[in-house]
């Protein structure tokens, strides 16, 4: 079966049980600091799962494009991934436990005809905070699920979320296909990761929210969140032993070895997960360039990933000789294969290619400037002498050298390498860039307070305001409020004059004092063109919308929560206008000042 056919099924199944379809968001998170990346197809939902009404009703479906760096050093076996593709299915305060285990044990065992002697389950065993989930035990046991396929596990396992830092959360029950693999050891079950067990899906009973304070309450309402993973699935019902032979893989699969001149089948361990993590690596950096919120390697937030996957993508196609400019060969490979699902990723096309080949440039600049360093350094010691933890790491954070480049160039000069004092000094450096992104990621779409709506409003008034004053050219790019500041990103190639900056900030104010009610309403995306709504636009006829008008000075598509009035706001100011990247602008601002 092929993936199209796959996500359809699934769609279709869905569709059939009183599900709407929803389009796959962006994997850049639209107003939400708590998280970099889309990592689970409810991330986009946050606020719905919270209470707010959907446009398109209670039940809801759809795939989802997610990016996860979690996972990050277990790609290159079969089954993990940092870019990937969620279904999904959700309850807004409708069906809960038994209708939605029912319909996935349904599509699993009737629909794909996965035999369910295959698949095993994990339940919330209980903690101090709350019971041991019994319903969904009961629940599979009553699907014909015997005791030895039900496995109870921790917090650690089968509680999931919040997304970002707070959010709605709740525990789970996770649906494992076994690959016939023997045991590794009499205690093997699903929770282990030796490779017998793959998770293909997980069903979240929403029914918590963690607050900022770190408190779990309970909410007035319950939702169902689910996530089955595509590549996974795909593997299994083709009878692959990974992810990798798909036919979402095999042509990157193909390229690569048609650059390198290496085979990938038959190849030993080493050759196969070089193969792996560059086909997984620059699947991952297309989609994110490919987005339409044009994010270039950096070194902060969503670029530094990037920039990261890049550059561990080019040490392993160093490893199998490649020549310059396969990563963009490889690229324009997932571009082709991916153009017909996500559009994007066409119109996107000839930025991603130049993105990849500047940083492949730069990166080439950067080791070559790297090697002068270590060769200097390295020719004080005498063979049998240690490379100390320092000098690898400052190898490793200045000039992106990985470990196992500095211990190729130690070897050569038959030194040593002090690698524990290099994952001292590595882990040190990981605690205080955790620390300083917890700080940072504070808020995030569950963030439904007051503060954040405010922002929310006073977003939608800067957008209109710009395009009053800037033209009609000027569009959103990328929106991120906290607390304390909004941050708006939009299309202008060049500084706003202090004349533009003050004409903005007159006519945002000039709406604040006017004290206009903001009005929601629901429409057919069509209806919201007609009306001369901007905002994203999903392309099914017929899908509904919230469009939120203020007066004159605004009219958007967009999820909310906002302020009732704009009287709340209080004042508006700008704190800083700059550049963001290549013809996208970046404002900071705050209100109530
Ligand atoms: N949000 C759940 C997950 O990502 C379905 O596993």
């Amino acid at each position: 079966m092929k993936s199209r056919e796959l996500r359809r099924l699934y769609i279709d199944f869905f569709v059939q049980h009183g599900h709407k379809e929803i389009y796959s968001s962006s994997l850049i998170p639209e107003n939400d600091p708590s998280v970099l990346f889309t990592t689970a197809g409810m991330h986009p939902l946050v606020p719905y799962l919270l209470g707010e009404k959907h446009p398109a009703g209670k039940r809801l479906t759809d795939f989802q494009k997610c990016l996860r760096t979690g996972d990050i050093d277990e790609v290159g076996d079969a089954s993990h991934l940092t870019f990937f593709e969620m279904m999904g299915n959700w309850s807004l305060n409708d069906y809960f436990k038994k209708e939605s285990i029912s319909m996935s044990h349904e599509f699993l065992t009737k629909v794909l005809n996965i035999p369910q002697e295959k698949l095993s389950v994990s339940v919330f065993g209980g903690d101090e905070l709350v019971p041991r989930d019994m319903e969904t035990h009961d629940i599979w046991r009553s699907l014909g699920y015997p005791e030895d396929h039900i496995f109870y596990y921790t917090r650690k396992e089968n509680w999931w979320g919040p997304a970002g830092e707070t959010g709605p959360c709740g525990p789970d029950t996770e649906i494992f296909f076994d690959t016939g693999k023997p045991k590794c050891c009499p205690e093997c079950g699903p929770s282990c990761n030796c490779g017998k067990y793959v998770e293909i899906w997980n069903n979240v009973f929403m029914e918590y929210n963690k607050t900022r304070d770190g408190q779990y309450i309970k909410m007035p309402i319950h939702n169902v969140d689910t996530g089955l993973g595509l590549e996974r699935v795909l593997a299994i019902i083709n009878n692959q032993k990974s992810v990798y032979d798909t036919e979402l893989f095999r042509p990157i699969i193909h390229k690569i070895a048609e650059v390198t001149g290496v085979e990938y089948d038959g190849a030993d361990e080493e050759t196969t997960f070089a193969f792996r993590v560059i086909a997984d690596h620059m699947r991952a950096a297309t989609f994110v360039l490919g987005d339409d919120k044009a994010v270039t390697p950096s070194n902060v937030d969503q670029g530094y990933v990037l920039r990261r996957i890049l550059r561990r993508t080019m040490r392993y196609l160093r490893k199998l000789n490649a020549p310059n400019g396969t990563m963009s060969q490889i690229a324009r490979v997932i571009v082709e294969n991916y153009s017909d699902i996500y559009d994007e990723l066409d119109r996107n096309k000839e930025f991603i290619y130049a993105q990849i080949e500047k940083e492949e440039t730069t990166f080439g600049k950067t080791i070559e400037n790297g090697m002068k360093v270590a060769s200097r350094v390295l020719e004080k010691l005498t063979p049998g002498n240690v490379v100390s933890g320092d000098i690898v790491f400052h190898l490793y954070d200045t000039f992106g050298f990985p470990l196992e480049l500095t211990q190729e160039l130690a070897a050569e000069k038959q030194l040593l390498v002090d690698v524990d004092g290099f994952n001292k000094k590595f882990e040190e450096h990981q605690e205080k860039s955790r620390a300083g992104a917890e700080k940072k990621f504070k808020g995030g779409l569950a963030d439904t307070t007051a503060e954040t709506s405010r922002l929310h409003t006073a977003t939608h008034l800067l957008n209109g305001a710009l395009r009053k004053v800037l033209g009609s050219d000027v569009y959103q790019r990328g929106s991120n409020i906290t607390p304390e500041r909004l941050r708006f990103d939009f299309s202008f190639d060049r500084k706003m004059t202090e004349e533009e900056i003050a004409e903005v900030t007159r006519i945002v104010n000039e709406a604040i004092q006017k004290d206009i009610p903001v009005i929601c309403e629901e429409m057919s995306v069509e209806e919201a063109k007609a009306h001369g709504a901007i905002g994203v636009f999903g392309d099914k006829y017929g899908e509904r919308v919230k469009v939120y008008t203020i007066g004159e000075y605004s009219k958007e598509i967009c999820g909310g929560p906002h302020a009732e009035r704009t009287g709340e706001l209080k004042s508006f100011k700008i704190l800083k206008e700059g550049s963001s990247s290549a013809g996208v602008r970046r404002i900071k601002a705050v209100i109530g000042c």
